[in-house]
């Protein structure tokens, strides 16, 4: 079992580490993807912590082995859900060691890529009622994530989310940030999130880690390449097409 702390700490998760001694395979997926190589703790912030990276860095794999450790289905959904429609996720949650506060784990965890086999785990069970009374599969992709968000994020939850904003528009990432502000300002809950998304990464406060070549490091917003190459397109763009399409 993982250790209980008994300090007051705002979320569920405080500290997440890799229990090195346990793994025999180092030099194997998914231990030799280059962010997670030296890879030994990692703090999360009590509300909202960002995972932000190049494509393949390896965010997928450590939050869902985060998600896994802390007690939830691999292909997403809450607690309770345990189906499996692949069984491919890596075994690095069987080596993490979550430190944890005294509170009970509950909340979702969502992935973009397997949001659909949520949607229909939900139909399954038949609790269609909770995520406003109208079928997953009738609404558009966005729509249902942010239904699900709205009725099924309950507070008092932890929530992890794989990128998200593969499903919203720029005005819904405005209404995602508005839920994440409500259920970790009044509703004791913490959110563990991988992005490329700039809207969602200006959450006021978050802590941010990018996964790189040199390990997992903690980055200020403004320094992320998410805020950097976003600001530079829109404040010329032109300049960019220059260098895309010189020949
Ligand atoms: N089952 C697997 N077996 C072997 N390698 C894998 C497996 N799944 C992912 N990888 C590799 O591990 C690396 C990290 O993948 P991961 O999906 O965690 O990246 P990511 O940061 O989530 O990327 P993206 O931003 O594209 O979602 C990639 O190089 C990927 O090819
Ligand atoms: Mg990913």
């Amino acid at each position: 079992m993982s250790p209980v702390r008994t300090v007051e700490f705002p979320g569920f998760i405080q500290t997440v580490q890799l229990l090195r001694a346990q793994v025999t395979t180092p030099d194997e997926y998914p231990y030799s993807i280059p962010a997670l190589r030296g890879f030994e703790t990692l703090e999360l912030d009590g509300k909202v912590t960002f995972l932000v990276g190049d494509n393949g860095s390896g965010k997928s794999t450590l939050i869902e082995a985060i998600a896994v450790a802390a007690g939830f289905n691999a292909e997403g959904g809450s607690k309770n859900f345990r189906f499996a429609t692949r069984s491919s996720e890596s075994p690095l949650h069987q080596h993490l060691r979550l430190v944890r506060s005294a509170r009970r784990i509950d909340g979702f965890f969502l992935r973009a890529e397997s949001f659909f086999n949520v949607a229909s785990e939900i139909e399954r069970l038949d609790v269609t009622d909770s995520y406003g009374g109208v079928s997953l599969h009738e609404q558009s992709h966005g729509e249902s994530f942010l239904a699900l968000a709205q009725h099924r994020f309950g507070g008092n939850g932890l929530y992890i989310l794989d990128e998200p904003e593969a499903a919203l528009s720029p005005q819904r990432q405005l209404s995602l940030l508005a839920i994440i502000h409500r259920l970790v300002e009044h509703e004791r809950s913490q959110f563990l999130i991988a992005t490329h998304s700039p809207i969602l990464l200006a959450y006021p406060g978050a802590l941010i880690y990018q996964l790189g070549a040199d390990g997992i490091r903690e980055v200020a917003y403004e320094d992320t390449e998410h805020f950097t190459i976003t600001r530079d397109f829109l404040n010329g763009r032109e300049r960019f097409f220059k260098h895309l399409f010189d020949e």
